[in-house]
């Protein structure tokens, strides 16, 4: 038997499969780190920490393993997208990564705008100015921390930094690439255009790749240290979110998938280069050669529940927690909550709004609360779907993975939200999955992306719409959609008292 490793660098944990030829996961580890969060708005991430704890899990898989490390064939990465890694000559990281979900790039977001125009923006790069991209970030750092930024040789993406530990070789690819705001995603090329107009140079770009590029071996030192071989190959990967879809078999026309990690995603398949959603979703390359997904971000999704949980519920697992949420009635007994924790991105690309719970009565009790959360989560997501509908895109079956595909409540609550069918994969793993997929397509065990995701992926459970409960939420969700706008003035007047 043959073997491959995904190794998905998410935002809270490392999560590392071993998969068969079969597509079983036959091992798995998972190491997580913290987040730094010095002020209000700011999320940050050591990259030696990822580096540290890929090791352990990964050497963790492989003293559990008892088949031949040879057979091991290929790694592959997914990781969470827009990070910005800067490298001095020596390869050496300079500061902390700036993550994906830090706000603190509201101006230079702004800047981008004067500087390289709306329109223009639009053109070469299919995306909007969001704090969250990786350009707004460089552009932080040139401003505030010179000293820093006149000694970056190089920047890096998360997993790229990873894989680069791994073999020694610097690369981005074009998944990830696509979030940076640096990419000219239609002609799949870094933008000298882009760099000039924002006065970066453009050397700090990396060599670009395909997702499914074998970019060398793991190095002798860390395959001595965990216990891998050196034969095994590695290949670039993709961003997380590229590497759910391919691990959902999101791979044509029509597919759509819902994802509940730290952020939460809608995401749809997309050959056609040549749309345009004004920038209203997200538009990136697919980590399949030459596809592409359209995609709306809710930040905090599974973050709004792990944050609830942290702070109401310290030491409580997961399956406690939620427990009981399935008896509290649709509108959570008029509790309502909008997930803008650390503000939000679709459809409100807004860094200063925050999180309200709305209709807190003296009768509500800590279910309530639970269940107003998952709904809260579920509602911001469906305004993605909104778009993707409002814009032409059918939608009735939609495959869920990730936190909201743990829960059968949850998934009946997105199959009502949603009115599409829902279904459940037998992996919910889907970034790790579609690393593995990535790894196992480049080792040769198939023909495409498309045969490798028919023989993995398994439908497991399907959950349908119920007439009632649909007419329920599209009641509430007209009420939830108004709640941005009668809560954001109230949080920019609240912005000068965080900390
Ligand atoms: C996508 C995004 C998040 C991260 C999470 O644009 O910012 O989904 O990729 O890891």
């Amino acid at each position: 038997m043959k073997y491959v490793i995904g190794i998905d660098l998410g935002t809270s944990a490392v999560k590392v499969l071993l998969v068969n030829q079969n597509g079983d996961v036959v091992q798995e580890a998972s190491k997580s780190y913290p987040l730094i969060q010095e002020k209000s708005g700011y999320s940050e991430q050591n990259p030696e920490e990822w580096v540290d704890k890929t090791t352990e899990a990964l050497s963790e898989i492989v003293h559990g393993f008892d088949g031949n490390v040879e057979d091991i064939e290929g790694i592959s990465f997914s990781g969470q997208m827009h990070g910005l890694v800067l490298l001095n000559e020596n390869k050496e990281v300079l500061r902390p990564a700036i993550l994906w979900n830090d706000t603190r790039t509201s101006k230079q977001c702004q800047d981008i705008y004067e500087m390289v125009g709306k329109e223009k923006l639009l053109q070469i790069t299919k995306n909007p100015a969001l704090e969250g991209f990786t350009l707004p970030k460089i552009l932080w750092v040139k401003e505030n921390e010179p000293d820093v930024f006149a000694q970056a040789s190089v920047f890096l993406l998360p997993k790229d930094y990873l894989r680069y530990r791994l073999t020694g070789e610097l690369h981005s690819e074009y998944s990830d690439a696509a979030g940076t705001l640096l990419l000219n995603v239609a002609e799949k090329s870094w933008s000298e255009e882009i760099c000039r107009l924002v006065d970066i140079p453009f050397e700090l770009c990396p060599p670009l790749v395909e997702s499914i590029d074998c970019v060398g071996g793991i190095t002798s030192d860390f395959a001595a240290i965990t216990g891998l071989s050196e034969t095994t190959k590695v290949f670039a990967g993709g961003a997380d979110n590229a590497c759910g879809a391919v691990g959902s078999g999101i791979l044509s026309e029509g597919k759509t998938l819902c994802s509940v990690g730290t952020s939460g995603v809608i995401l749809s398949y997309e050959s056609n280069k040549d749309l345009d959603f004004e920038g209203k979703v997200h538009y990136f390359n697919h980590s399949e050669e030459n596809a592409f997904y359209t995609m709306g971000v809710t930040l905090a999704a599974g973050y709004s529940l792990s944050w609830f949980k942290d702070v109401f519920a310290p030491g409580e697992s997961f399956e406690d927690f939620v427990d009981g949420m399935d008896t509290v009635p649709i509108g959570s007994n008029g509790l309502m909550f909008t997930p803008y924790l650390v503000g939000e991105r679709t459809p409100h690309a807004d860094s200063t709004i925050r999180a309200s719970f709305i209709g807190a009565d003296a009768s509500h009790t800590r279910k309530d609360f639970v269940r107003a959360v998952i709904e809260g989560i579920t509602f911001s997501l469906n305004e993605s779907i909104e778009i993707f509908r409002e814009n032409g895109k059918q939608i009735d079956t939609i495959i869920s993975i990730g936190g909201g595909a743990k829960n059968k409540e949850w998934l009946q609550i997105q199959s009502d939200l949603f009115n599409a069918e829902i279904v459940k994969l037998k992996s919910e793993q889907g970034p790790g999955m579609g690393a593995a997929i990535l790894a196992a397509y480049g080792s040769g065990w198939h023909q495409s992306l498309q045969e490798c995701a028919d023989q993995f992926l398994i439908p497991a459970e399907t959950y349908t719409p119920i007439e009632e409960n649909v007419i329920a939420y599209k009641k509430l969700f007209k009420i939830y959609k108004t709640i941005y706008n009668q809560t954001r003035e109230i949080n920019e007047e609240l912005k000068e008292f965080r900390k």
